[in-house]
């Protein structure tokens, strides 16, 4: 499974902010916002990344993650020269797919909480899986409406009205057929190629799985001033309610196995003294002290 981290677009509604920084480069708490979709990944057993972003910004990504090796990673770059839409990123990295099923996650998306992706990951096969979240402001997602039994009859982009509370998340997974149903795809009148349109395509073929977040699980949107600051203020109770960060890709590498535990400790030797080494050695020791 290969992974896309999108991390381009205008991110208008965060100027003058992203005059700095691009939106996915903003701090989130105690880290770049990028961490947390990238960890996201990790946690699921994503191993091959390509990150998309513009060509302004996609070199400030690459000084921040190189070629992903330090975290037993493999990251390439790709530049989307305008924002085209979501699921230009199929096109863009489609030397990076090969002949590989394929996720994509958008850069300035922060879930936390529950097991639902690992599993939806560990079970994928064909086809595609797609998430429905309960959300007070449906109309500013694509929507997805349910029947009687929980199937998925319709997904809608941005409707005025939608036909029920659940919004569709910024994290899809998606079986080799993507590529051809994207290059087969128009634009849409605001001229973008819509992944809501890709979602549509697998309805229509009967390959559509669509996964009910609970209750329990966070999606957080950090795509304005408002909700940047909630984010933040989201991962810094619950970090230090429990003691663990969120969107630590390092540790998810390392528990995931990506990283041995004396490449986790070289690692960790090289961070600066600071909070986050700190809670990185202790993540080392506690490992080490159960072994
Ligand atoms: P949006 O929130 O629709 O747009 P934006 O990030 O450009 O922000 P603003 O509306 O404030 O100008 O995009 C959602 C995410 O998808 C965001 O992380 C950017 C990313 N994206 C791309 O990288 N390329 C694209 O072509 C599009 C449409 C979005």
């Amino acid at each position: 499974m290969k992974g896309i981290i999108l991390a381009g677009g205008a991110g208008s509604r965060l100027y003058p902010l992203t005059l700095v920084a691009s939106k996915q480069l903003q701090p989130v708490y105690d880290k770049p916002m990028v961490y947390y979709p990238l960890t996201t990944l990790i946690e699921s057993g994503v191993r091959e990344f390509c990150l998309i972003s513009t060509p302004h910004d996609l070199p400030r990504f690459r000084q921040l993650f190189g070629d992903g090796s330090q975290w037993g990673l493999r990251i390439e770059y790709r530049e989307q020269a305008k924002p085209e839409g979501i699921a230009q990123a199929f096109l863009i990295a489609e030397s990076f797919i090969g002949s590989d099923s394929v996720t994509l996650i958008l850069g300035d998306n922060i879930f936390y909480g529950g097991d639902s992706f690992q599993k939806a990951f560990a079970e994928f096969t064909t086809g595609a899986t797609i998430f429905g979240y309960h959300v007070n402001d449906p109309e500013r997602y694509g929507v997805v409406e349910f029947d009687s039994e929980g199937k998925a009859v319709s997904i809608e982009e941005k409707p005025k009205q939608p036909k029920s509370d659940y919004a569709v998340p910024g994290l899809y997974i998606f079986d080799n057929a993507v590529v051809g149903i994207t290059k087969a795809m128009k634009p849409s009148p605001r001229g973008e190629l819509e992944i809501t349109d890709v979602n549509v395509e697998y309805m229509r073929r009967g390959q559509l799985r669509v996964g009910r977040l609970n209750r329990g699980f966070a999606w957080l949107d950090a795509g304005t001033s408002s909700s940047l600051h909630d984010a933040s203020a989201y991962v810094q109770t619950i970090e230090k309610r429990q003691g663990i960060k969120i969107g630590c890709p390092e540790e998810a590498a390392f528990r995931r196995g990506f990283l041995t535990a004396d490449q986790f400790e070289a690692l960790i030797g090289k961070i600066p003294k600071c909070e986050y080494r700190d809670y990185l050695a202790e993540v080392l020791a506690e490992t080490r002290r159960k072994q």
